[in-house]
């Protein structure tokens, strides 16, 4: 067997990350460096090397010198802005209230610390230290990375890292050092970083915890792993306590376990009293065939060949036959509210989609065909809403921010809309766009992108013309 592929088994059965085959070039591209500084020549050796000694101290040290190699650490302060709005205006007071001796919050894969320590920015500038001085607020950050975790501990940071933190408290909290930002004592001091990997639970050894942010993660692992470190975190948090993921990772079906809460665009979890639920595997594969994956994937293939082809009646009486065996099907769901919504069936459009939210919250297809609807009945404000919440549980939907690009574009809000057209262009060329194949019937995805390129370098000039670009 290729050495480049056991070596990719073994890291993904020690730490969870995987590598489809898309990645294998850059993880022999860090295997390459990594030999170079070891002066190996062959991939064989390397291997051997880890292998050899395997559970000494030097194998391991090996092994954590590889991971901190392979993993992707890319993070900011207050990555998602409307999250942390949540925490501080809702899950904070509503914890508080109870009068806590203890409040734990856990950002698990952590990276730098940037996560960790807006949290206890967070905390510093609610006045929480102040307002509860006998409550202990325990912030710990936990990585799988050890050179990460070391730069958490400097509390040193580029300009890059602090992009999203605003000049006032840049100037409150931050000491210039060069091209760095050194980040106050008072702030650094609330937090504790903790090395640790996700896959073995229990962790931290801190114990329950009231808060866990666990975004960006899981998204590195297989549906099963994954599915192995939600119910890790589950067993971790408190009874009323909150999960926080990434966007991508909202698409987990995780609601049996934790109720859905939102707040102002964000939402996140609470854990309610209901244990966790098995959830099949399957369901957690990225994708729309999630909610029943044995349906008749044929039958469905067929009707959105004549969904594609014009032929709508075609379509919908196949698409009710279907959904009379499978009624949790959502791909089907979703299709035939495609095909109301391309013959002026509105209603009966929406009433699909509000069946498959009833089902889970989380699809974010279903968003999207109420924002459509909503934006053809010229219910403008209700479209934004359902767009902006299909983005948020899934960044890549292609037909999302080509809509909502169009109503920002008629409201004469060019930089949002702007903002929305360049998103297309950019999925397009990263190769991460989602075309949304049951809405998108009479437009291909070449015209797509091509509307959306032309969109924004238009009303850029447009701006530029009027003198209101920035
Ligand atoms: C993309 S960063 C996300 C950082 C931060 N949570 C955020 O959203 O900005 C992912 C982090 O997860 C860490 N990680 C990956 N696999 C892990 C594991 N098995 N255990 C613990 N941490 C892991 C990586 O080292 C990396 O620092």
């Amino acid at each position: 067997m290729d050495h480049v592929l056991q070596l990719r088994d073994l890291i993904e059965e020690r730490c969870g990350l995987h590598f489809d085959d898309g990645q294998r070039a850059s993880l022999a591209a860090s295997l390459e460096a990594r030999m170079q500084q070891l002066g190996l020549e062959r991939v064989d050796d390397y291997y051997a090397k880890l292998l050899n000694a395997g559970g000494t101290p030097s194998a391991e040290a090996e092994f954590r010198q590889l991971v901190n190699l392979v993993t992707i650490t890319e993070t900011c302060f207050f990555r998602d802005a409307a999250q942390f709005r949540m925490l501080r205006e809702q899950i904070l007071p509503e914890l508080m209230q109870k009068s806590p001796k203890t409040v734990r919050i856990w950002s698990a894969g952590c990276s730098s610390g940037e996560e960790a320590y807006s949290i206890a920015l967070t905390l510093w500038e609610m006045g929480a230290y102040l307002a509860y001085p006998d409550c202990k607020f325990e912030i710990v950050g936990t990585d799988i990375n050890t050179a990460v975790l070391e730069a958490a501990r400097t509390g040193a940071y580029c300009v890059r890292a602090l992009r999203n933190v605003d000049g006032s408290l840049l100037k409150r909290h931050f000491q210039q050092d060069g091209g760095q930002f050194v980040l106050d004592e008072e702030i650094r001091r609330r937090v504790a970083f903790e090395q640790g990997n996700l896959t073995q639970m229990p962790m931290p050894s801190t114990g329950v915890q009231d808060v866990v942010f666990c975004k960006n993660v899981a998204i590195y692992f297989k549906p099963d792993i994954a599915l192995r470190l939600v119910q890790g975190l589950h067993d971790t948090i408190a009874e009323g306590g909150y999960l926080l993921l990434g966007h991508a990772e909202s698409l987990w079906q995780v609601s049996d376990g934790f109720e859905l809460v939102g707040h102002s665009g964000a939402f996140c979890y609470r854990k309610g009293k209901r244990a966790l639920a098995p959830v099949s595997i399957a369901s957690l594969e990225r994708g729309t065939r999630r909610l029943s994956p044995d349906a008749s994937s044929e039958q469905y293939d067929d009707c959105l060949a004549a969904f594609r082809a014009g032929e709508w009646d075609e379509a919908e009486a196949g698409l009710r036959a279907l959904l009379r065996s499978a009624p949790t099907f959502a791909p089907a769901r979703l299709l035939l509210g495609g095909v109301y919504a391309h013959s002026g069936r509105y209603d009966e459009a929406a009433d699909e989609a509000e069946s498959l939210l009833k089902l889970s919250d989380l699809e974010a297809r279903a968003h999207l065909l109420l924002g459509m609807v909503a934006s053809r009945q010229h219910r403008v404000d209700h479209a934004m809403q359902s767009l902006r919440r299909a983005l948020y549980l899934d960044d890549s939907l292609a037909l999302a921010h080509f809509w909502l690009g169009n109503l920002y574009r008629d409201r004469g809000d060019l930089v949002r809309a702007c903002h929305e057209y360049d998103s297309v262009v950019r999925d397009w060329d990263r190769h991460t766009l989602d075309l949304t194949e049951e809405f998108a019937s009479d437009l291909t995805v070449e015209q797509i992108v091509g509307f959306c390129r032309d969109s924004s370098h238009r009303l850029q000039r447009q701006g530029e013309v009027a003198g209101t670009w920035p």
